[in-house]
């Protein structure tokens, strides 16, 4: 059964038929053609999937698309303000950013939290990382390239 499904990606409206099965990952993924959200378990387990539903980090593989009505989703290609270039050079800048597999979905949850929060703990950004799995870095890289962006950020603009 399909149903009619409305909703804001990366600014843009999307409309169309969905079946009641899809995930809003698949939907992404194989409608729209953004991969930058990975499937790694397809089950909660690992956040690869990771998108900012309305503003707050979800798996987007647990999220129905039918369940969406005019909701907003920013996906990673969707990241190109001025925070997310300064987040995003910061993993790289880290090496935060080895195989790269988890790093959309670890860099929307940075975004996620410095939406909320500007100047996050250590212990703030531990807990934001929760649900994501990364097999490289080990996280304390992760953690610094959240550091580094939040030191960035804070820093007086010159004239
Ligand atoms: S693919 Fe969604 S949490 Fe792993
Ligand atoms: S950088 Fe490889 S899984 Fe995180």
């Amino acid at each position: 059964m399909k149903k009619q499904v409305r909703l804001v990606v990366n600014g843009h409206l999307w409309e169309g038929e969905v079946d009641v099965g899809t995930t809003l990952l698949d939907l992404l993924r194989d409608d729209m053609g953004l991969t930058g959200a990975k499937k790694g378990c397809d089950g909660g387990e690992c956040g690869a999937c990771t998108v900012l539903l309305n503003g707050q980090p979800v798996n987007s593989c647990l999220v129905l698309a039918v369940s969406l009505d005019g909701d907003i989703v920013e996906t990673i290609e969707g990241l190109d303000d001025e925070e997310s270039r300064i987040i995003k050079e910061s993993y790289v800048a880290t090496g935060a950013v080895q195989c790269g597999f988890c790093s959309p979905g670890m860099i929307i949850a940075t975004k996620g939290l410095l939406n909320q929060n500007p100047n996050p703990t250590v212990e703030e950004i531990e807990t934001a990382f929760v649900g994501h799995l990364c097999r490289c870095t080990g996280y304390a890289r992760t953690v610094e390239a959240v550091q580094r962006a939040v030191r960035l950020l804070n820093e007086p603009k010159q004239n």
